[in-house]
């Protein structure tokens, strides 16, 4: 397969898209992004990597740390994870409070930010420190012992946190959540904002692709456990547009307010493309274009 070609082509698409969208800015620390940066990268199963323009530049993972959250839960974990939150699509924003109140504080998801909040909570207690094992994690896969927390924005996730304050004490208060709001919280926003680059992600987004298997040949999971987050990461890891990026791209990925949206090709490879302007649902424009250009030009897809 010609992945330089794939992402040549996927470059231009994406940048067809120049103008559309907005920039996060409800995190005021995220809108000193440059709106038109783009960069795309692939790692493939069987050590390859490729990149086109801005691949090495880092940003900000936001909810893509939620897959590296919910993988480092299972795998410390198991399947107890399970009780405290769901795996059926939400239909709602990312951020949304109503349906916790009428299904008693169990999130739908693992990637709504009420379901990050509660695998967070469960992999403080698995570990001690939450975002510091997305981190290690993270740097260890990439390969990048520079990459870590940007504090700025962690701050300013907490100073405009009003809404995950609200929705990680309403799950405490349904006896949800193992440890205190605010460690939850800090945890929560301390690896929502680590900044990585496409390459970083490719890189650790890979043992997905490798059914389970990190960068050292070690198992993480079972194949089964594997194969059970690509399926959610298909149905809940762009939200309330899940159904359309299955439609358009076809699969599994998680996208994050940064404007990054990581995917895997079970078994063959994974993809990540970053553009910061937005959609209604939290996903970037950029990206979404250029993963659709990609999987229809080479017919890759899990569909
Ligand atoms: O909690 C938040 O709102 C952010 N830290 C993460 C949200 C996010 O990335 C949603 N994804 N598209």
């Amino acid at each position: 397969m010609d992945y330089r070609g794939l992402l040549e082509a996927a470059e231009i698409a994406a940048r067809a898209t120049t103008g559309q969208g907005q920039v996060a800015d409800y995190i005021p620390a995220l809108a000193a992004a440059d709106p038109e940066a783009f960069g795309m990268a692939v790692a493939t199963v069987d050590g390859e990597l490729f990149g086109v323009g801005d691949w090495e530049s880092p940003f900000s993972i936001q909810s893509v740390s939620k897959l590296f959250s919910l993988l480092l839960a299972l795998s410390h974990g198991g399947d107890g994870l399970w009780r405290g939150v769901g795996r059926e699509p939400s239909g709602n924003p990312f951020n949304s409070l109503v349906q916790l109140e009428t299904e008693h504080g169990i999130p739908r998801n693992p990637f709504i930010n009420a379901g990050a909040l509660v695998v967070t909570d469960r992999l403080q207690s698995l570990t001690g420190d939450a975002a510091g094992a997305v981190r290690e994690f993270l740097r260890r896969e990439a390969g990048n012992p520079l990459l870590g927390t940007d504090p700025v924005v962690a701050a300013s996730e907490a100073e405009h946190g009003h809404r995950n304050a609200a929705l990680a004490h309403f799950i405490a208060s349904h006896g949800n959540l193992e440890n205190p709001v605010e460690d939850v919280l800090d945890h929560y926003y301390a690896h929502c904002a680590i900044a990585a680059s496409c390459r970083d992600l490719v890189l650790a987004g890979s043992v997905l692709a490798r059914y389970g298997v990190r960068a050292d040949g070690s198992r993480m999971m079972s194949r089964s456990e594997a194969k059970r987050v690509n399926a959610v990461l298909v149905t809940c890891g762009t939200y309330d547009a899940a159904g359309e990026f299955a439609f358009r791209v076809g699969l599994p990925g998680k996208s994050g307010v940064g404007g990054g949206i990581l995917a895997i090709l079970p078994g063959r490879a994974a993809v990540c493309a970053w553009g910061p302007r937005l959609d209604q649902a939290g996903n970037s424009v950029a990206a979404v274009a250029a993963l659709d250009a990609m999987t229809t030009l080479s017919g890759f897809s899990i569909f």
